[in-house]
């Protein structure tokens, strides 16, 4: 298939933006924390439980190996997407969260002891920051957190000042989650690298805007989740380096991860397999492969271009609005806003914009310390996805406008 671009036709693909809410069209613009399934992906699913449905790994018979062949092409798929040198680099895990906890726990039994020091930043979801405190708790490891500025750039003096040769892993979001920033995750990876120190991506919010190449960005891992590729929830990706991954034990034990067992003594499977015990998630690959497959098939330039777009047009328009605050401010953003209205809580703000059929996350979005940073409790987000067009941009702003009216 070609690459393609036309909003009109994407926005067909999507059926569940034909839907109304309140009675209003639906506008939505949560996408960061999910986005929607086109019918490739829910007919993915639906004909795999149709046709295929058996277990992946084990069977002779011919329905195991048709279910083998497509979570097997579901890892390349996502070896692709990814650009990593091999499949049997790409692990198949719940989603983000499940990767960054499988990463602290094996990683962390190998290569962290006390003393050792472990760097993210203030703008982390709670899923990088919660796992390495637990793995700084069991070894006595220490916990440095990168500053950021006001605008919700990484502060690059504070990152220098923190690493040092006892950095033993950078754990860094590639696109915050809560305010949009892109944070400059390469030029990170090269300054960790010279000193010794490994680095995890946290691609969640990255992964739905632009391509990523683990191995141009020279990462030792990068996840990301399926839903929020417009795939199904219950499988993401982690990505390790081939000798990175042999060097860590197993994260869990269980079947399908073992080479032979015997009461006096397990050995283990290779890779993948070693890090993937028990009935993995296999209509969850298959609908993850529907998605990367329908995001490679479209043209990557005019998505960031269309995305920039509806990113421009909702915060000029935000500016327009008396009382709004945006949070986040700095250049480098995915099509994300976090906004504040002066005088009123989020979940109002939130609430308004929901009679009027447009979905935003209101709250902390699992960023609480960045919240403390920013003094306040939450945001109101509005996150845009390659499906939205500018008519829900205005839609939005007449909404905010109008909840304004009524909260000021
Ligand atoms: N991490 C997701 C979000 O940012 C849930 O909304």
């Amino acid at each position: 298939m070609s690459a393609r671009f036309d909003i009109d036709a994407i926005r067909l693909d999507f059926p569940i933006l034909h839907r109304e809410v309140n009675g209003r069209p639906l506008v939505y613009l949560d996408n960061g924390a999910t986005t929607q399934k086109p019918t490739t992906v829910i007919d993915a699913i639906d004909g795999y439980y149709r046709r295929q449905n058996s277990n992946v790994h084990r069977g002779v018979h011919t329905l195991s190996q048709e279910a083998t062949t497509l979570f097997e092409q579901a890892r390349e798929q996502a070896r692709q997407f990814l650009g990593a040198a091999h499949a049997h680099e790409v692990l198949f895990t719940k989603g983000t969260t499940d990767s960054i906890n499988l990463v602290a726990s094996a990683f962390g039994q190998q290569f962290i002891k006390a003393g050792d020091e472990i760097l993210i930043s203030a703008m982390e979801h709670h899923a990088n920051i919660v796992p390495w405190q637990m793995l700084c708790e069991r070894t006595g490891a220490v916990l440095k957190v990168i500053d950021i500025t006001p605008n919700g750039a990484l502060d690059m003096a504070s990152f220098g000042s923190l690493l040092n040769k006892k950095t033993k892993l950078l754990a860094i979001s590639h696109v915050s989650n809560a305010l949009g920033i892109i944070n400059p995750v390469a030029e990170m990876i090269k300054q960790a690298h010279t000193m010794g120190a490994k680095v995890l991506v946290d691609g969640a919010q990255a992964a739905p805007h632009f391509a990523v190449d683990v191995q141009a960005l020279d990462a030792d891992f990068y996840t990301f989740s399926g839903h929020k590729v417009f795939g199904p929830t219950g499988i993401g990706i982690l990505y390790g380096k081939e000798a990175l991954l042999n060097a860590m034990p197993p994260y869990q034990g269980g079947g399908n991860m073992i080479s032979k067992v015997t009461f006096a003594k397990t050995t283990y499977n290779e890779l993948p397999h070693k890090f993937e015990p028990g009935t993995p998630n296999i209509a969850g690959g298959v609908g993850l492969s529907a998605a990367l497959k329908y995001m490679q098939g479209l043209d990557s330039a005019t998505l960031q271009a269309h995305e920039h777009t509806l990113l421009k047009t909702a915060t000029e328009g935000l500016e327009q609005i008396a009382g709004i605050n945006i949070i986040g401010t700095a250049p480098d953003k995915a099509s994300v806003i976090s906004f504040l209205l002066d005088g009123a809580h989020p979940f109002d703000v939130g609430t308004l914009l929901d009679q009027q059929g447009i979905a935003v996350r209101t709250g902390h979005h699992c960023c609480q310390p960045l919240m403390d940073y920013y003094q306040t409790p939450g945001t109101v987000r509005a996150s845009f996805s390659l499906y939205n067009n500018v008519a829900d941009v205005q839609a939005f702003l007449v909404a905010t406008q109008r909840a304004a009216d009524m909260l000021s």
